[in-house]
């Protein structure tokens, strides 16, 4: 069975490229296929797993301004990677111009629905990762998807926003995917000798109960050295904390009852 997972915070630089990736290679690991897409124009999840975005002929910015969605044109864009089992739908920059191409276009929240609904089949999973926006291109992901997956920082602006997030996905829920889950959200650059980080995630864990993982992606500058050489943490040091913290959260995602 195919799920599609957005991985979706509208703050900016909280771990949704760095999430996207490492839970992408660590489900890899664990036997599934999975497919990335990028829609952030930052491109960071394409550049992440080895892909060069400044020599893409075609984007997912060319699937989403197709008027038919055909299925051989979405093969033709898919990248593979230099992992087994993981491929990419890469972006560039090219994808800012989106929210006002799209914007007069019918039907315009449903447009990454329907193009991965062509090819959801050929994966077990999909993550897409989100830009750091509430825009058209967020709700579009959102829409596509079977669930959410809510990377946090354990700092107070970050707590902050989660109610603004919360009221959208339910926007969402309500109007265009009555079906959109909220599978968990994510603890992420955790650090134990915080006290802050010590409360804030207690406080998150009375708020939202069982739907914050066990797993908190402790933080870990591993994670910025595979990040600067285009390697998921999952290929790069298989000794450090973001390994074993990705694959944690691999194993809680594959154990999750849809
Ligand atoms: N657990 C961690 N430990 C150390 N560094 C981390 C961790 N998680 C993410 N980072 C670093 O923090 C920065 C932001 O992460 P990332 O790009 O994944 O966030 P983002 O939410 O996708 O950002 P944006 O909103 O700009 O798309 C990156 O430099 C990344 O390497
Ligand atoms: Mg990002």
């Amino acid at each position: 069975m195919s799920k599609i997972i957005s991985i979706f915070n509208q703050k900016g630089g909280i771990g949704k490229s760095t999430t996207t990736i490492n839970l992408g290679a660590a489900l890899v690991k664990q036997g599934k296929t999975v497919l990335l897409v990028d829609m952030d124009p930052q491109a960071n999840t394409t550049v992440g797993v080895g892909i060069d975005d400044e020599e893409l002929e075609y984007t997912v910015y060319d699937l989403l301004i197709d008027k038919k969605v055909k299925k051989e044109s979405i093969l033709e864009i898919i990248q593979k990677t230099p992992y087994e089992g993981l491929e990419v739908i890469p972006s560039d920059i090219t994808l800012s111009n989106a929210e006002i191409t799209l914007s007069n276009a019918m039907s315009r929240e449903t447009i990454l629905n329907r193009i991965l609904g062509e090819i959801k089949q050929n994966y077990d999973y999909i993550l897409i990762d989100c830009p750091p926006s509430l825009g058209l291109l967020s709700i579009n992901a959102l829409v596509a998807s079977d669930g959410i997956i809510v990377p946090v920082a354990t700092s107070f602006f970050s707590m902050k926003g989660i109610k603004h997030l919360i009221d959208t996905i339910t926007l969402v829920q309500d109007n265009l995917k009555p079906e959109l889950q909220i599978i968990g959200i994510l603890i992420n650059m955790f650090d134990k000798r915080k006290n802050i980080a010590k409360d804030l995630k207690e406080q998150l864990e009375e708020v939202f109960g069982d739907k914050v993982f066990h797993t908190a992606i402790r933080i870990n500058s591993q994670i910025e050295y595979a990040q600067d050489s285009k390697t998921p943490i999952i290929y790069f040091d298989e000794k450090c904390n973001g390994y074993e913290d990705y694959m944690n959260l691999s194993q809680e995602v594959l154990k999750y009852e849809w």
